[in-house]
């Protein structure tokens, strides 16, 4: 065991999007999806041993509440050689915390990669993946770098790096936590929803479509691809008894509006995942007429982002 390890995991975005899990023991998705890995949004974990008997976390500097303590509890489990953990967690987010920008991605995926050094694992990425996926499914994309498959197996597979002239502007329409967790939102949706059926076909497909559209990037498909994946997987969520709704009217609002941007010829895509908050892909020659845009749209709070490396260790003791 190690004395203190850091690790730093950035977010993932998904173009093809995971909702519902086919098996939820081993957390196995009924569809693969695809993701891209980005780098100015970012979790960074230091787990430290403390010779006192005591287990502790704090996000953002904060301690955490019982709950979420004891599901990071039962994550350490899953790397510790036996159940006394005298160890103390710091994690800290880098952007917005569970407002629909992947913080739990980068945040279960940072802890996984720092957990496997503390303990001196050295599992491999098959290994970490399967650990990694029982905090959080779409943390898995987070373990690899550019557009990242996690298969219907669930296991993870890199599909190429991004071209680099992309680039992703996340629109902060609303920093406010969301108000159900999108592990019970899927839970609802794949128990209620019938539509949730067609979601798994025609989101299979898509998977199955924008793997070729990747290479060579297919700008133009890849973005049709990514909007239908997105519209299908909020359908499944307005189709969800309780219905769901993480789509404010104020990101209708923005959504309307930013898409009069595609005129005769696309210039970006849009996708939303379980909060508010509005993710831009777009080129970097538009980058510039895209930000104005959206400056004239009265948003001033957004990140710009582009591909990034995956999760690793940053310093170790
Ligand atoms: O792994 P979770 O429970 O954070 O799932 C999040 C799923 C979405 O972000 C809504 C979609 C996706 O594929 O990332």
């Amino acid at each position: 065991m190690k004395q203190r390890v850091t690790a730093r995991a950035p977010i993932n975005i998904a173009l093809c999007k995971y909702w519902g899990k086919r098996d939820t023991k081993n957390i196995l998705p009924f569809t693969d999806s695809i993701s891209l890995t980005l780098q100015e949004l970012y979790t960074e974990t230091t787990v430290e041993y403390t010779p006192k008997s005591d287990f502790s976390v704090t996000m953002n500097g904060k301690e955490l509440n019982k709950k979420d303590r004891q599901k990071i509890y039962n994550f350490c489990l899953l790397f510790a050689h036996d159940d006394t953990l005298n160890i103390h967690i710091n994690t800290h987010n880098s952007g917005p915390t569970s407002a629909g920008l992947a913080s739990s991605a980068s945040g279960f995926s940072a802890l996984a990669v720092a957990l496997n050094e503390f303990y001196e694992r050295q599992y491999d990425i098959d290994e970490l993946t399967t650990i990694t996926r029982k905090g959080s499914g779409s943390a898995v994309r987070s373990l690899l770098s550019g557009f990242v498959k996690w298969q219907r197996n669930g296991l993870i597979q890199k599909i190429t790096d991004a071209p680099h002239d992309l680039v992703v502007i996340a629109v902060i329409i609303n920093d406010q936590v969301k108000s159900i967790s999108s592990r019970d939102a899927m839970k609802i949706g794949v128990e209620t929803s019938p539509f949730f059926r067609t979601f798994v076909e025609r989101n299979q497909e898509i998977a199955n479509e924008m793997t070729q559209a990747l290479t060579p990037f297919d700008f133009e498909r890849v973005g049709e691809l990514t909007e239908q994946s997105t519209a299908l997987m909020h359908n499944v969520m307005k189709t969800s008894d309780p219905v769901i709704d993480y789509v404010s009217a104020e990101s209708q609002a923005f959504l309307s509006a930013i898409k009069q941007f595609n005129n005769s010829k696309r210039k970006l895509f849009i996708t939303m995942d379980a909060g508010p908050n509005i993710k831009i892909f777009t080129r970097k020659k538009d980058l510039d007429s895209v930000i104005s845009y959206i400056n004239t749209l009265g948003y001033k709070e957004y990140h710009i982002l582009s591909p990034g490396d995956y999760a690793r260790v940053i310093d170790d003791e």
